[in-house]
């Protein structure tokens, strides 16, 4: 007997840029097409006009544009010369660029737990890390709190520790741009703050970009430099191979920046969007597993909805048998791994760090995602759970 196949659902994309284009239509095709005329692929007029809109709508004096979020928390700490012999504080749990870039130049991550609820950089730990890390011989020097799946992290129990101790405070908010503190953007909560145009991030562009923040002209003076190899840069412009700093080709493309720039006049109400799908998921799902948890007065801009559960490993089978697609945002803490273990962690440890990374996942969400796809999802979820 032929055995009978079962069709298996459509698969749901975990995030929609195509519905995103089909909005944007004929408008990115013209922004496209005014770059193509024009001809000014490199640090053309859409680069500042972008980065203008950006300082705009995060209530800061300046922001300078770059080649990936990874580069623009890099750039940073290049202007700050931080180098051999420095600590930066990085949470255990998050993607690995912030602690990625604290090793390139020759600095020490030191891994510092976060809160089990929020999955942000802990203040106590980050406390006890910086004790840690001058018994080591280490200068503290910097922190990257970093925003993690949408949220701000804890800033106000981060900045006091840092002040106390002298830290310039980098927020990372590659995750966060748009969201926002006590009513204050993100932006506006560190000395810089470094955020991501990667394509599936809330305010992605067609390729990699992104930008740093800040109120302090001489640190965006440095990074407009350093961004272009350090070149001088003074009233008259950027003296061509006149290098005044050790820096890196680091600059966005006109390109993204026009795109971006379209993306950026529906990126309000495609935040309304995720915001409305994620207070839907946990109507849905929080007498099942554990929903997200935000700072009071905190906003999220969702660029991740994730759930917490121990059974979720079943989850993620059964959500990939009905072809729902799911993302473990992040299986194994930063200490913890092959390349950064050797590095210092906060005494003490990170447990919650590793808890989370053993029960934490993601489900789709994106500004377009209906109500009947979403339902199909948390159905996934909850047969999962008997
Ligand atoms: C928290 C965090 N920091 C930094 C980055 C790096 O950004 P990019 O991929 O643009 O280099 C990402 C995303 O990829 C991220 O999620």
């Amino acid at each position: 007997v032929k055995p009978i196949a079962v069709a298996k659902p459509a698969s749901i994309p975990f995030v929609d840029l195509g519905a995103q284009r089909r909005r944007l239509g004929q408008k990115l095709d013209a922004a496209i097409a005014r770059v193509l005329a024009h001809g000014a692929f490199i640090l053309g007029p859409e680069v500042a006009e972008l980065e203008q809109k950006l300082a705009h709508y995060a209530g800061v004096r300046h922001c300078v544009s770059c080649s990936s979020g990874t580069d623009a928390l890099a750039l940073v700490l290049m202007a700050k010369g931080i180098g051999r012999n420095d600590a930066v504080f990085v949470p255990a749990f998050t993607f690995v660029a912030p602690a990625e870039v604290v090793a390139w130049l020759g600095a020490t991550p030191v891994f510092v737990d976060v809160s089990a609820a929020t999955c942000t950089m802990n203040g106590a730990s980050l406390e006890a890390a910086i004790e840690g890390a001058k018994a080591k011989g280490l200068r503290p020097a910097a922190v990257i709190p970093v925003d993690l799946f949408g949220q701000p992290a804890d800033y106000r129990a981060i900045a006091p520790v840092a002040e106390r101790h002298g830290l310039f405070v980098l927020a990372d908010a590659a995750q966060s741009f748009g969201a926002s503190l006590d009513g204050r953007p993100v932006g506006q909560w560190a000395h810089a703050t470094a955020t991501s145009f990667y394509p599936s991030k809330p305010l992605g562009c067609y390729g990699d970009g992104g930008a740093v923040l800040t109120d302090d002209r001489a640190l965006a003076e440095a990074l407009l430099s350093l961004r272009m190899h350090g070149q001088r840069i003074d009233k008259l412009g950027a003296h061509q191979y006149d290098n005044v700093r050790v820096g890196m080709n680091g600059r966005f493309d006109t390109l993204q920046a026009a795109i971006l720039i379209e993306k950026l006049a529906i990126f309000p109400d495609e935040i309304a969007a995720r915001q409305r799908i994620a207070e839907r998921y946990s109507r849905l799902l929080s007498d099942r597993v554990e929903t997200p948890a935000l700072l009071k007065g905190a906003t999220s801009v969702w660029a991740q909805y994730t759930i917490k559960s121990e059974h979720r490993d079943a989850i993620k089978a059964a959500c990939a048998e009905q072809s729902v697609p799911t993302a473990v945002h992040y299986p194994l803490p930063l200490s913890g791994q092959a390349a950064y273990r050797h590095y210092p962690t906060a005494p003490g440890g990170v447990p919650a760090a590793e808890r989370l990374a053993s029960n934490v996942l993601s489900l789709p969400i994106h500004p377009y995602l209906d109500e009947a796809t979403q339902d199909r999802i948390v159905a996934a979820v909850r047969g999962a759970l008997g």
